[in-house]
């Protein structure tokens, strides 16, 4: 990231932009600055132009109905199904035969699926979940491992109408209950295990504390992965297996209007309480699809990797909806890249030939850290294109994978979004964008973005400010599930008419944006996002903690640390033993994710005196930074004290 000089102006001393390789160029599907001019003279003809390339039922009447801001509508009228678009259309154009989805498991078990053999499975247990009475609308929770069978269930929501809510694999049974009681899901869709670096970790009887607590749900569907033991309750849980073994091959997609929900998907804001954000139909699926195409330069003989997990939206956008959609052969895989070596990506790389591969700055910067002989040692010349997000990638990082993954010869797309926005928004087009190390460059062509200040003006060239989205756009979230207030005031309040993204940014004189990062309470732990008060509220939940206050430490590889000072209940000593015990207390609440990695005992938080806590200022002491002015706090001394503490330890 840029150093800011003592103006408060970021440098503009940058490299060189680089331009596209001319090997790359040459074969690029957009070369040249079309799609941006044809989207500058007309958005909404852009984007209408955009869905005629997929198939619908029945054609919008409108492209964009924004005359109830900011409840836009996308579509109107239009028809579609989701599944179809990405499973019967190709199978009709003949492509019935080329695989869908290459799976490889962590301990090295493969399997293949074809876009027609897909289309079975997803019609079978269309069957399934119909049998067991799940129809257009319902909510269907599905929490597990990344196998194939998480991919035949979201799309079979989406063929029958059902809205399916997926959760993170990592996140721990209490999660995964708030998140089933939000949605009110009437079935629930998880596997007997999943494979962890060698170990085997159990879901389905993990599940079972969460499904105490959890009325709504009548069923639960159980796939087999790990073969590992579980209680059957009788009636209620049901073996993928079992299921699947007699049900019909056939099943007729349902007739979805455009603005029909699709999916929600919970991630953290800045209260305890995770947002689910809801994405509808047609719009969704335009955007995906197109950016999946233009973004990662779409060909058909490639094979893609998308190295997150299914359970984000990352995982959503582009492992399933956008590259099916394109017909792509996606490539899946169980397992983490550091076991059983730290060259598995690169063994996957080289043994399936993977000519796309999008991940993550935290895993570039481990990747880093663990030395240039893994990938060095496998022959990585099938990629050709290269892709970031999740986080601000630092310089460093970029010209590492740019050098030692891409040989110099792989574009990076650097893409900026987020869960709400469902796809990519600021990135460059591999074949026409010259590259800036570090720097997202620029919006997708009909996305329209600004840097603004606090009064919402433009900010010049060099002045950070807050980045927003100043027109609707296809993809993005149309409400939060049942809290239209919290949507409203969350993305809309700061700015009328415009959204307000949560993250600071610059731009440079060339127009090229520089994302800072969020400046709301929310963290980016490793990409993934984790809201301060959400690790505070799981904190406060332990009987011993009066009071706590979490923080994001600058971290090497994870971007941020999750570090928290805790004030103890009246009596309770603050031992190595009950810190141990909170950080598995957090692990429990919310997930391994969650987990601080540091925690302070202190007598009490530096708070302003109207008894706001000064995040700030911890932020300073768990950096080392000097404090300034503390004047304005209700017990000074707070600050000294806390400030000891944690250099003594
Ligand atoms: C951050 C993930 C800089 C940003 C798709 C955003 C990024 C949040 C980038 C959304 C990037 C994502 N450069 N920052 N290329 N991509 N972010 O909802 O702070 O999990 O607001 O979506 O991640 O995270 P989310």
């Amino acid at each position: 990231m840029k150093e800011k000089n003592d103006t408060g102006i970021f440098s503009e001393d940058q490299p060189k932009p680089l331009k596209p390789p001319d090997s790359f160029r040459k074969k690029a599907l957009i070369k040249d600055d079309s799609l941006y001019r044809e989207a500058e003279k007309d958005k909404l003809a852009f984007w209408s132009g955009r869905a005629e390339d997929l198939q619908w039922m029945k054609k919008w009447d409108q492209v964009l109905d924004d005359s109830n801001p900011p409840y836009y509508k996308w579509f109107v009228n239009g028809k579609l199904n989701v599944s179809v678009n990405c499973l019967d259309r190709h199978v009709d154009n003949g492509l019935g035969n080329k695989k869908a989805i290459v799976f490889e498991g962590e301990k090295g078990d493969t399997e293949n699926l074809t876009y027609e053999q897909l289309l079975k499975e997803v019609n079978k247990f269309c069957n399934v979940l119909s049998n067991l009475g799940v129809g257009q609308g319902d909510a269907v929770t599905i929490w597990m491992p990344m196998i194939p069978e998480a991919v035949v269930a979201m799309l079979a929501c989406t063929r029958i109408g059902a809205v399916h809510s997926v959760v993170f694999g990592g996140f721990s049974p209490d999660a995964l209950k708030d998140r089933i009681l939000d949605s009110k899901s009437k079935l629930l869709v998880t596997a007997d295990g999943a494979n962890r670096k060698g170990k085997v970790l159990t879901m389905k009887g993990a599940a079972e504390e969460a499904l105490e607590q959890c009325p709504s749900i009548e069923k639960v569907v159980i796939a087999e992965r790990t073969g590992t033991d579980y209680d059957v309750k009788e009636g209620r849980d049901l073996r993928w297996k079992d299921l699947m073994k007699d049900a019909d091959e056939n099943f007729s997609a349902a007739e979805m209007d455009a603005e029909d929900p699709l999916f929600i998907l919970y991630s953290s804001g800045t209260t305890g309480k995770p947002k689910g954000i809801l994405h509808t139909t047609g719009g969704y699926l335009v955007g995906v699809n197109t950016t999946h195409r233009y973004v990662f330069d779409h060909h058909d003989d490639d094979i893609y990797w998308c190295t997150a997990d299914i359970g984000w939206i990352t995982g959503h956008s582009y492992i399933v909806y956008g590259p099916l959609s394109n017909a792509s052969t996606v490539f899946m895989y169980e397992g983490t890249p550091d076991y059983p070596n730290r060259d598995r990506f690169w063994e996957l790389i080289e043994k399936y030939k993977i000519t796309v591969f999008y991940t993550a700055p935290t895993a570039i910067r481990s990747f880093m850290r663990w030395g240039n002989h893994f990938p060095d040692g496998r022959d990585l010349s099938s990629l050709r294109l290269l892709g970031s997000v999740g986080e601000p990638i630092n310089p460093e990082a970029w010209l590492w994978y740019f050098e030692h993954i891409g040989k110099g010869k792989c574009p990076i797309v650097d893409t900026w979004w987020q869960t709400e926005t469902g796809m990519i928004m600021i990135t460059p087009l591999p074949g026409v964008t010259p590259l800036k190390p570090g720097s997202a460059t620029t919006p997708f062509p009909g996305i329209e973005v600004d840097i603004v200040d606090d009064q919402g003006n433009s900010t010049s060239p060099g002045q950070r400010g807050f980045l927003v989205i100043k027109s609707p756009w296809p993809a993005m979230l149309r409400t939060l599930y049942e809290d239209h207030e919290r949507y409203e005031h969350t993305y809309w309040k700061q700015y009328p008419g415009i959204y307000f993204t949560g993250d600071g940014a610059w731009k440079d004189s060339d127009g090229y944006l520089w994302i800072m990062g969020r400046v709301d309470d929310v963290l980016n732990v490793s990409g993934h996002r984790i809201g301060t008060m959400e690790v505070e509220s799981a904190l406060v939940d332990h009987q011993s903690v009066a009071e706590a206050a979490v923080i994001g430490k600058v971290h090497e590889i994870k971007g941020h640390a999750i570090t928290a000072f805790v004030t103890l209940k009246e009596g309770v000593e603050g031992n190595e033993e009950l810190l141990q015990e909170l950080k598995s207390h957090v692990g429990k609440k919310i997930g391994a994710i969650a987990r601080p990695e540091e925690i302070f005992f202190t007598y009490e938080l530096p708070k302003t005196r109207s008894g706001k806590i000064m995040r700030r200022l911890l932020r300073d002491i768990a950096e080392q930074r000097d404090l300034g002015d503390v004047t304005t706090l209700m017990d000074p001394q707070v600050v000294a004290a806390i400030k000891k503490g944690y250099t003594e330890k």
